[in-house]
């Protein structure tokens, strides 16, 4: 029995991603790896029809925390101020790395069961400030809730401030307006939304951002890799096979139709898990106008605990994934990227029935 990863990536892949693992060793001095870095650069901006004119895509061997640290200590100046909107492990995990470095900032919390107060975060910026940027996650995958970009672009844009997006978790998937939310950058994974492998992530910036760039870090440098790629060329030895993937991953997105195209079958899938797990008396813990597509948190049924019930789904052939902090003894995860139909999330609801019975 193959098993499928309902957890918030890695992701099942699919065949043809898979298959691209195989293609030959390659080093990365050669022109043929920078071509596959070109194809993937494009690729990923071509996905939110971004202009090369504006905006750079920046690859890196990491995983999305290391796209988010390139970007948070890259981006934010000597002299720059953050202010952090948290609302879950991911916002938190921001902070941190502001802390990490030394970064000047002010963390705005919220509950994790919250979304941003955008009054709050107006009164930040109105009597806090003055911030250089503004921080803060697209999809807070803690609690699957999709965070109002656009309406906290807009506050940045009023206040003169760039915005940093952490959208490992909605990035192929998610609509993210570039333009007109203030978005100076948004880090992003290859193996979530994208359906590639882990150890490729990105950050995608503004030529402007790129060249104020002066980073506390030395691997994550995100001007150093841009300058470095846009020259075809790399500072380090890549993750080769991962970009394999990433590329592989791009074009069958591509084929597939796009973000929108993503969207839609998400949203399919992720509906199919709700009124499936409603009808077998398990809740979602947020309305789906305020969830991402890419993973929605449900109540643990009453009496249950997560281990039972996550080694139980395995045994039938389904990861899923746990809450984090106080929400892991409340809730459990289910995400509805990678390679998974309908027929798929038929028997997972079957698997539940066995269990609830
Ligand atoms: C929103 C968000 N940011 C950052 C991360 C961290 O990604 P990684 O585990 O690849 O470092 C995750 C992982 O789930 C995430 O969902």
């Amino acid at each position: 029995m193959k098993t499928l990863l309902l957890n918030p990536g890695p992701v099942t892949l699919s065949e043809r991603v898979r298959q691209s693992l195989l293609q030959p060793d390659l080093c990365h001095r050669e022109s043929d790896f920078y071509d596959l870095q070109d194809e993937a650069r494009t690729r990923l901006l071509d996905a939110y029809k971004l202009d090369p004119q504006k905006w750079a895509a920046t690859l890196m061997t990491a995983s999305g925390t290391g796209a988010v640290e390139s970007m948070i200590a890259s981006l934010v100046p000597a002299d720059g101020r953050l202010l952090v909107v948290q609302n879950g492990v991911y916002g938190e995990r921001i902070a941190n790395i502001a802390k990490q470095y030394g970064i000047e900032y002010l963390a705005l919390a919220h509950d994790w069961m919250s979304a941003p107060d955008l009054a709050a975060v107006a009164r930040c910026l109105d009597t806090e400030g003055p911030f250089s940027h503004v921080a803060v996650v697209h999809h807070e995958t803690t609690t699957g809730r999709l965070n109002d970009l656009h309406g906290i672009g807009a506050l940045c844009a009023l206040h003169g401030v760039q915005l940093l997006v952490d959208a490992v978790s909605s990035f192929g998937a998610e609509t993210i307006d570039f333009d007109a939310a203030n978005i100076a950058a948004v880090a992003a994974t290859a193996n979530k939304c994208l359906h590639g492998v882990p150890g490729a992530s990105l950050v995608i910036a503004t030529h402007g951002a790129i060249e104020r760039a002066a980073s506390r870090t030395y691997y994550l440098d995100l001007g150093r890799l841009a300058r470095m790629q846009a020259a075809r060329n790399t500072p380090f030895t890549p993750s080769v096979h991962a970009y394999y993937a990433l590329v592989e991953a791009l074009r069958e997105f591509e084929d597939e139709g796009g973000v929108p195209a993503r969207h839609a079958r998400y949203a399919a899938l992720a509906e199919q898990v709700r009124s499936g797990l409603a009808a077998r008396g398990i809740a979602s813990i947020l309305p789906p106008e305020h969830s991402s597509v890419v993973l929605r948190a449900y109540e643990l049924p009453r009496g249950v605990a997560y281990e039972p019930l996550h080694d139980a789904l395995k045994a039938h052939g389904f990861v899923i994934y746990a809450g984090q902090g106080d929400l892991s003894k409340q809730l459990f995860r289910i995400s509805t990227m990678g390679a998974l139909t309908a027929a798929d999330i038929e028997r997972l609801l079957q698997a539940f029935d066995v269990l609830t019975q």
